[in-house]
């Protein structure tokens, strides 16, 4: 692929997709704040989701997507990393996606995948990373018995869960929650703050720390 990354802001409106793997929360959140745009209507203003990928088929995702005219689509994982994404990075291109958000996604990329889309790449985790990476965040915290939890949205890197962080916030623990009420409550944080972090991805205002390397 042609290397064609433009540094953030980018001078016009940046066109986004969405990775998710489940309902979709995330994805609603991220599509309010940036508005598909339908024919005829207002240009975007400074974003806009225009794709989303599935490695699920019936992610409801995907018909959240659908149902606003966004481009949806279905890649399949299964054990084949690699054509999973080169199959993605096809829709990508041909979307002429500037930045990924992966919201829900519950498969590992790989480091050449993280190292294409380098500070392009974002995730959500629901922890105060890096607290609780991995799978079962919400009921690792519940389990360590921490009395604040919270979520993250993160630059993606070869690791899982071990970006530098673009926002953060937490939220109580309270006496008797369970994983559902918890992770309720830390939902209701990442609607706020992955559009936030996307946003300041875009303004320029958060952006992973310079490669290492050169002389020495
Ligand atoms: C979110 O809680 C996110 O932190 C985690 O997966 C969940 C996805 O939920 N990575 P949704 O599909 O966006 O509702």
């Amino acid at each position: 692929m042609a290397d064609d990354r433009a540094g953030f802001p980018l001078g016009r409106p940046a066109r986004l997709a969405v990775f998710a793997s489940g309902r979709g929360s995330n994805l609603a959140a991220l599509m309010a704040s940036f508005p598909p745009t339908r024919p005829g209507a207002a240009p975007a203003k400074d974003a806009t989701v225009v794709l989303v990928v599935s490695d699920r088929r019936d992610a409801g995702a995907l018909a959240l997507a659908r149902d606003a005219g966004v481009g949806a689509v279905h890649v399949a994982f299964g054990r084949d990393r690699e054509g999973f994404e080169a199959a993605a990075q096809r829709e990508l291109e041909r979307h002429r996606v500037d930045l990924i958000a992966l919201a829900g996604f519950m498969r590992v990329l790989s480091p050449a995948f993280a190292a294409l889309w380098r500070g392009r790449l974002l995730n959500v985790h629901p922890s105060l990373l890096p607290a609780f990476p991995g799978l079962h965040a919400v009921r690792q915290a519940l389990a360590a018995g921490v009395d604040r939890s919270g979520c993250t949205v993160h630059f993606v890197d070869a690791g899982v869960d071990t970006g530098p962080v673009i926002e953060q916030r937490g939220v109580p623990v309270l006496p008797g929650d369970d994983e559902t009420t918890l992770q309720a409550r830390i939902q209701a944080v990442e609607h706020e703050i992955y559009p936030a972090a996307v946003r300041a991805v875009l303004r320029g205002d958060a952006a992973p720390a310079a490669p290492r390397g050169g002389p020495g």
